[in-house]
C-alpha cells in the first residue's frame, strides 16, 4: 500500500523531471536557433565580401549603381537594393541566371554587365544572391 507520503513524493519527481526535460529541449532549441542565426550572419559575410571584390566597382559599395566604374559604361548599373520593388518579389532564380549569365543570349548582344558564371561557382553565386536579398529596400521606399 502507497502511503499519502510516498504519493507525493513521486508526483514531486515526477513534476522535477517533467521541469528538467522542458527546460532541456528550450536550451537545445535556443542554441541550434542560435547556431542557425550564426550560420546565416556567416553566409551574409561571405557574400558581402565577394560582392565587394567583384560587383562594387560598377554596383557601388551601397549596391545603389554608383560605383567608380559606372561613369565609364554606356549602360547605367542596376541598382541592386530595389530588385524586389522591381519584380513585386525578391526573384532568387532569376538573380542567379543573370548573374551567371546563363540567361544571357548571343542575340541579345553584348550586354554590359559581365558573366560571372567562369568566374565564380553556383555557391559562390548563391551566397552573392542572399546578400543581395540582405539588402532589398523596403516596397514603401
Ligand atoms: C563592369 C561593371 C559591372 C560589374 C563589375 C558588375 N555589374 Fe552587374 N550590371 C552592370 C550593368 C551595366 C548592368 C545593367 C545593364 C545590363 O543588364 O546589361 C548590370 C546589371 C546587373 C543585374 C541586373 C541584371 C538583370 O538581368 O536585370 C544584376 C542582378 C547584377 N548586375 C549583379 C551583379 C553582381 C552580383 C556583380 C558581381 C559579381 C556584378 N553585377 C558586377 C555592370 C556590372
Amino acid at each position: 500500500m502507497m502511503t499519502k507520503k510516498m504519493r507525493n513524493l513521486l508526483i514531486g519527481v515526477v513534476v522535477l523531471l517533467a521541469v528538467l526535460l522542458t527546460a532541456f529541449a528550450m536550451f537545445e532549441m535556443a542554441a541550434a536557433a542560435g547556431q542557425a542565426g550564426n550560420q546565416m550572419k556567416m553566409q551574409l559575410g561571405q557574400g558581402q565580401k565577394i560582392y565587394m571584390q567583384y560587383c562594387a566597382s560598377c554596383h557601388g559599395t551601397d549596391a545603389t549603381g554608383k560605383g567608380p566604374v559606372a561613369i565609364a559604361l554606356r549602360v547605367p548599373p542596376t541598382d541592386l537594393t530595389r530588385i524586389s520593388k522591381e519584380n513585386g518579389k525578391f526573384p532568387i532564380e532569376k538573380l542567379q541566371a543573370s548573374i551567371s549569365g546563363e540567361n544571357a543570349l548571343p542575340v541579345h548582344g553584348n550586354r554590359d554587365m559581365p558573366v560571372w558564371g567562369g568566374t565564380l561557382n553556383r555557391n559562390q553565386i548563391a551566397l552573392l544572391v542572399k546578400y543581395i536579398e540582405s539588402i532589398q529596400k523596403p516596397f514603401s521606399i
